[in-house]
């Protein structure tokens, strides 16, 4: 993943970058670095670990950075450890050439030999230190100026990449590019701020360019700003784009973590999902993305959604959603599958995709393929201005705000909510709901951020269980229909944050396998709600107590049978089953976040993720 940043211009570059870099640490967490050039000399000073620690490094010789021109980087690693010396900025064997790289160079193996039977030396193990050293290889043996080393270095590369590099002997001079990683260019009239997102720079600039793959641009002190295509140079006519992100400053408040402000925040979220989309008294649902297609839905064929992760987990549960209200065919894709398979897709085939950052790269590259097949790309994302938001045909916002835990939450009600509205716009289209249970659904749908509130309250009761499981080393997770889904999310909350091993799976195929783990040190959470085969789920409970299993239930306010069984449950409030996942998740997430918390991990940061995963 990786976040790049750069300044060139005429204030001090070090605050820019550093405020820069803690923004994009979302998207790494693992180490950071800075460049800063002054005159024909740079300073370079790079860690492992987070920003802060940067600073910490930096503050005994903060003074003698002096600069109008740097760049920085924060890593998630991909290759080589989080060191000192695998961090960004790398610099090329002369010394003349230092560069801040995100993606993967797919062949640099072979780059590298060729480089080390050429002299070259390496000191980290990073894809980027070969491609800032062939930079410098081509650079020399053909006597080439830097951007068209650069070019011509990139031609030869396969993989992903944004990448900003700059000449130490050639200062006031930024060059950058992109192939399948983000980058964005803020521009004011002697000024230019790069980063892998305009979040790090909107505080100076609202004028944007994001450049497309392929692109790259030559930033000169002063000058112009210079677009090319990689490929064959070809000069490009910028189109500068007004950003309209909303910054207001986010804050923990009284929370300890941002995932617990981000769960409470739900009852919320959900309400803004819904708000100007589902009129309540009139039960009328419009998402401008729907109208605009209407004929193109009502005649779909099949419906594939693709996603990763979590986005995936909520794509299941749209299958169920759609399946049950539209009548057409659903299926769910992880999108780094789908990418690389070869599916029958055309023009009757819609393509959902899902992703809260929409900078995911397998989301990417399956939403390119889908659209190369000729399909519509429907996309639900909650980033404005993503790049899968800016590429789909047509789509609809999630409009959780800004989502900052790396476990996601309130994105994950926001995906479930959008998929709500649209199963029930289209099954309206296709004559395919009935207009009783329509109406129905659209009032309870319009309840949910109360019950959402209720389940809130139950955190006291969920914070007591998880103390007595903290130390635990497995959890199975249970659910059926359409609970299956918040099993598989419930157990990979857990697992993100807590590092405790945990699985979901349908009630039902315990029986085939993961029923020999059960004994008395295994704890089962199971969603045990009275609609959909709560019989069948009584019996799977039993079969668990037979063998001293443990049993978390999630139940409905006033059950009794569950109670008698289960050694803990948590109650919710009841709702249509249909929409019942936006409920039984709730309490999942807050035991995951108490049984982390419990157990002293960073809930919010948890080692090896990070926010927005860029690389495949
Ligand atoms: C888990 C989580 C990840 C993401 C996945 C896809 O809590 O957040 O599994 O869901 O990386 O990310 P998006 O939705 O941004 O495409």
């Amino acid at each position: 993943m990786c976040g790049i940043i750069g300044y060139l211009g005429y204030r001090q570059a070090y605050p820019i970058l550093i405020n820069g870099l803690k923004k994009l640490e979302y998207r790494g967490y693992d180490s950071s670095g800075i460049a800063i050039f002054f005159e024909n000399e740079y300073k370079l000073y790079k860690t492992k670990g987070r920003v802060y620690e940067l600073e910490k490094k930096i503050s005994s010789c903060r003074g003698q950075i002096k600069g109008t021109m740097g760049i920085g980087h924060t890593r998630w690693a991909t290759h080589g450890i989080p060191d000192d010396i695998n961090a960004h900025p790398h610099v090329s064997n002369s010394d003349e050439l230092i560069m801040i790289h995100n993606g993967i160079i797919e062949n640099y193996y072979a780059i590298k030999v060729i480089l080390l039977k050429n002299g070259f030396i390496f000191k980290s193990k990073t894809d980027t230190e070969v491609l800032v050293n062939l930079i410098e290889y081509l650079k020399k043996e053909n006597k080439l100026s830097l951007e068209e080393a650069v070019r011509i270095s990139l031609n030869e590369i396969i993989g992903a990449y944004s990448i900003a590099i700059v000449e130490k002997s050639h200062p006031g001079t930024i060059i950058i590019a992109k192939l399948g990683s983000p980058l964005s260019l803020g521009i004011n009239e002697k000024e230019f701020f790069v980063s892998s997102d305009p979040i790090s720079f909107i505080d100076y600039t609202k004028n944007v360019l994001y450049l497309k793959d392929g692109e790259m641009a030559i930033l000169k002190k002063g000058k112009d700003l210079d677009l090319r295509k990689i490929i064959d140079n070809h000069r490009l006519n910028p189109i500068i784009k007004k950003l309209q992100i909303n910054l207001n400053k986010i804050e923990k408040g009284k929370y300890k973590y941002f995932m617990l402000k981000e769960v409470y925040e739900q009852s919320k979220t959900i309400s803004d999902t819904l708000r100007g989309r589902l009129l309540i008294p009139e039960k009328i649902i419009c998402i401008d993305g729907i109208e605009s297609h209407k004929e193109i839905f009502v005649n779909a064929e099949s419906i594939t959604i693709v996603a990763c992760g979590t986005s995936w987990h909520a794509s299941l549960i749209g299958e169920y959603l759609l399946e049950e209200l539209t009548r057409i065919r659903v299926e769910v894709e992880y999108a780094s599958e789908f990418r690389y398979r070869n599916p029958v897709i055309g023009k009757k085939n819609i393509i959902i995709v899902i992703s809260q950052s929409g900078e995911t790269a397998d989301t990417l590259a399956a939403l390119k393929l889908a659209k190369k097949k000729g399909a519509f790309v429907f996309g639900i994302c909650n980033v404005v201005g993503s790049t899968i938001a800016r590429s789909v045909d047509a789509g609809a916002y999630t409009h959780a705000g800004p989502e900052i835990s790396v476990a996601s939450t309130k994105a994950f009600t926001a995906q479930i909510t959008v998929l709500v509205l649209l199963a029930l716009i289209i099954g309206k289209y296709r004559y395919a709901i009935d207009d009783n249970r329509y109406k129905f659904l659209c009032e309870e749908l319009g309840a949910i951020p109360e019950k959402v509130n209720y389940v809130l309250k139950m955190n006291d009761t969920i914070k007591k269980i998880s103390q007595l499981y903290h130390n635990v080393n497995n959890f199975i997770y249970l659910g059926r229909g359409i609970n299956f889904p918040v099993a598989l999310e419930g157990a990979l909350k857990l697992k993100e944050i807590s590092y405790i091993h945990a699985e979901g799976y349908p009630a039902a195929e315990m029986k085939h396998g993961p029923i020999a783990l059960i004994d008395e040190n295994m704890p089962v959470v199971i969603i045990a709600t009275k609609k959909g085969c709560y019989d069948k789920i009584i019996g799977n409970i039993q079969e668990i107590k037979a063998r001293k299993g443990k049993v978390i239930a999630i139940v409905n306010k006033g059950d009794i049978q569950v109670n008698l069984l289960a050694d803990h449950v948590i109650e919710i409030p009841n709702t249509d089953e249909i929409l019942s996942p936006l409920i039984t998740v709730i309490p999942l997430q807050l035991f995951a976040y108490q049984i982390a918390f419990s157990r002293g991990k960073n809930v919010d940061q948890p080692r090896n993720l990070a926010k927005s995963v860029t690389v495949e």
